[in-house]
């Protein structure tokens, strides 16, 4: 097993717990597809309990990256790490048992089944995962969690903020609600990293808001080191939410650095822009990393 040099980037910040080796690391990721090279000798470093924004112009690379970080794509060359320990050669699967999880831009939900039932399939598939098939064919042992189940799917709906629509089916959910659903599948696998591509796309302010909030809290709510890494296209939602960001353009890393020196940088400012105007400093839907949203059930 190769340790990552610990030194690779110290432009992303201090670890919290310093000594721990980044939750996620990748060094001289190149990704071709033909001719066309979609990532170009890419590196970064996530450190534990942080939230690592992954931003870009279309066809940047970004989920040609979360790819390459999930095992979905296998990079040209370069190196993957989880936790220190190399995994580019490992399957999406061994990746998932090794603490990845991702969310999906149309969540994957069972239709006929509630918010709670959902919770409970997916926290048992970690840990009983033969179960898992048994339940899907015989959903009524859904309905009837065990006290730990129970307590730890409660824990869960609190912490996405989906108590309030627990027993609704996930059919008649709103996809904003739908995707707090599937960051709570995600979250019962008790992940160190979530990837997250693009989680604000097609959802309404209100819902973006309380996503952004639910981000927030689960990183500083997680028992052990949580760390997000968010692809998302509101570059201003990004810099209010992220500790660090890095910037993709045409497959290559142009920036890297904390909200405000990524707001100030003018390399950053082309590619966005194309002129040096200074990069917004709130948007529409962060300016809300202030007031809770407490009023999910309404728009279920
Ligand atoms: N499987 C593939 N085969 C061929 N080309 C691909 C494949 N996946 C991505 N590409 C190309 O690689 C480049 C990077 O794509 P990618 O989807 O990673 O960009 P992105 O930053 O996520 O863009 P967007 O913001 O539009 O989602 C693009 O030119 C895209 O067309
Ligand atoms: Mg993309």
């Amino acid at each position: 097993m190769m340790r990552v040099p610990a030194t690779a980037d110290p432009s992303l910040g201090e670890t919290v717990d310093s000594g721990a080796p980044p939750a996620l690391a990748a060094a001289g990721i190149t990704v071709r597809f033909g001719g066309l090279t979609a990532l170009s000798d890419v590196s970064l470093e996530v450190a534990p309990r942080q939230i690592t924004g992954l931003v870009g112009p279309n066809g940047a690379g970004k989920s040609t990256l979360l790819g390459v970080f999930s095992g979905l794509v296998r990079p040209n060359s370069g190196r993957v790490w989880l936790r220190g320990e190399d995994v580019t050669a490992a399957s999406p699967r061994s990746r998932a048992a090794r603490g990845l999880a991702r969310t999906f831009q149309q969540p994957e939900l069972f239709l006929g089944l509630t918010v709670r039932e959902h919770l409970v399939l997916a926290h048992r598939a970690r840990r009983e995962p033969a179960r898992m098939w048994r339940d899907m064919f015989d959903p009524r042992s859904l309905f009837r969690p065990s006290k730990i189940e129970k307590e730890r799917v409660d824990g869960l709906l609190e912490l996405v903020r989906l108590t309030r629509v627990a027993k609704v089916p996930v059919a008649a959910l709103p996809l904003g609600i739908a995707r707090l659903v599937d960051v709570g599948r995600a979250l019962a696998s008790d992940p160190s990293v979530l990837l997250l591509d693009e989680p604000l796309s097609g959802v309404d302010m209100k819902a973006s808001e309380n996503l952004l909030r639910v981000f927030e809290q689960v990183v500083v709510q997680a028992d052990d080191p949580l760390s997000l890494i968010i692809v998302e296209h509101d570059v201003a939602a990004v810099l209010a939410l992220s500790h660090a960001v890095v910037v993709l353009d045409f497959g290559e890393r142009i920036a890297v650095g904390t909200p405000e020196e990524i707001r100030n940088d003018p390399a950053v400012r082309t590619a966005y822009l194309g002129d040096s105007e200074p990069l917004a400093r709130t948007s529409t839907a962060t300016a809300s990393l202030a007031p809770p949203v407490t009023d999910v059930g309404q728009q279920a």
